[in-house]
């Protein structure tokens, strides 16, 4: 995903610091050119050694090692780096670069960046919380810096607080949102829902099915790499909430209906991989429904046995009415027999430019895999894609859509 990228990893010295070796192995498999710099004070924490073998690169330290052309090498690592990332980050590390003291090899390769710089700070509360440190970050975001909030909790110094780095996964999400992707989805705003719904019974028991939401979250998760604006419509699922995307949580099929509907007129494009309940209880208990025994010869528990559902709105159909210019419409249908023809008629029947077609019975397809097999289908054109990850069918969708959306 990230070949021919070239990543710049910074560690400043703070216990987090090991984090980052998980870090730079996760960009290293996703095949980036990673190199990792250090601060004198980092190497008390962590051994350059750990990321040189992680990475395959020298791992630098200072910029007056004499066995090593340091004098270009800042200068030419910054020149190639796509992204870098100043994780840990000290109250001393953002101090210098705010006011451009570049006295070691990472300073000085930071200030020479062009390239977009994030930077994730680590330390005590008290030391994130002086507004010293404050006025830093901020100076750095006016200069254009992205400064990642720290995560609340418990601290090395045993003290409970802001001040936490962010987990390597979601310092990875940061990385991969400004190099993974072209950003040619930037001024669309996309739509797109997910997961489940649940129709209550009662207060203990629903109606459900299982979807677990991975497509849809997919979905949203490229849509935003690309560049879109995304708000993502998510019923319940385990999964967790997608970084860079606007995510509304829904229970039931009404709820998502009021939230979609809501927000449609302003999307250049809706993507439903919801997989929605189209029917629910006519009536909801207030109180849990005890169950009943029979009552003996003649006696009956008919009303107990059956549950009484009416249907519920069809979200996209909905949409599909009233769908303004220029807007894409794009559905999902998941089948067990006649895919093609039933994706056809729901294709027209609901007004959409694009449906999405994935059969239960195939293998790699379907509910709660990383994987997908799907065909899409528009009014003169199907395109089966093979088995891949949810994350590049979601490429192809969108790649089918923008070219759809171009043509039109
Ligand atoms: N959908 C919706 N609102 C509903 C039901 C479905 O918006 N109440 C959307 C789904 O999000 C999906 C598409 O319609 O994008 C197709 O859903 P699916 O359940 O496959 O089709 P249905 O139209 O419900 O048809 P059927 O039950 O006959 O398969």
């Amino acid at each position: 995903m990230l070949k021919g990228k070239t990543v710049l990893l910074g560690v400043s010295g703070s216990i987090a610091a090991y984090k980052t070796a998980s870090l730079a192995s996760a960009l290293k498999k996703l095949n980036a050119d990673v190199h990792v710099l250090m601060t004198p004070n980092a190497v008390n924490f962590i051994n350059p050694i750990t990321f040189e073998s992680l990475t395959g690169n020298k791992c630098l330290v200072d910029t007056f090692d004499r066995n090593f052309e340091y004098s270009v090498e800042h200068v030419s690592l910054a020149k190639k780096a796509d992204v870098v990332m100043v994780a840990p980050a000290s109250a001393d590390v953002i101090g210098k670069i705010a006011h451009g003291i570049a006295d070691d090899m990472l300073t000085t390769t930071v200030m020479a960046c062009r390239c977009k710089k994030i930077i994730a700070p680590a330390m005590n509360t008290n030391m994130f919380e002086n507004p010293i440190v404050q006025d830093n970050m901020r100076t750095l975001e006016e200069y254009g810096y992205e400064v990642i909030s720290p995560a609340v909790g418990y601290l090395a110094c045993g003290d409970t607080g802001a001040g936490k780095m962010p987990e390597p996964e979601l310092l990875l999400e940061y990385i991969l949102q400004e190099t993974a992707c072209e950003k040619d989805m930037e001024g669309l705003k996309v739509l797109v829902t997910a997961g489940p719904t649940r129709e209550m019974i009662d207060p203990v028991r629903y109606i459900t099915n299982h979807s677990t939401g991975k497509m849809g979250y997919a979905m949203a998760k490229v849509c935003a790499r690309r560049g879109a604006e995304v708000t993502l419509v998510s019923g319940p699922t385990a999964l967790k909430a997608p970084e860079f995307v606007k995510t509304v949580q829904i229970t039931s099929a009404k709820e998502m209906f009021d939230e979609v509907t809501g927000r449609a007129e302003e999307q250049d494009i809706i993507i439903k991989a919801a997989a929605v309940a189209d029917y629910r209880p006519k009536y909801v208990s207030a109180e849990k429904i005890k169950k009943q025994d029979p009552q003996g010869a003649g006696g009956s528990v008919a009303d107990m046995t059956v549950l009484e559902l009416e249907r519920t709105d069809d979200i996209l159909a909905y949409l599909g009415e009233h769908k303004k210019q220029e807007q894409f419409l794009c559905g999902f249908a998941m089948e067990t027999q006649d895919l093609l023809e039933n994706a056809h008629r729901k294709l027209k029947k609901k007004h959409l430019d694009m449906i999405v077609a994935n059969s239960l019975r195939e293998e790699g397809a379907g509910f709660g895999g990383d994987t997908n097999v799907v065909t899409l289908v528009t009014e003169d054109e199907e395109v089966s894609l093979g088995k891949m990850t949810k994350e590049e069918t979601a490429s192809h969708i969108l790649d089918a859509i923008l070219a759809r959306m171009a043509r039109e």
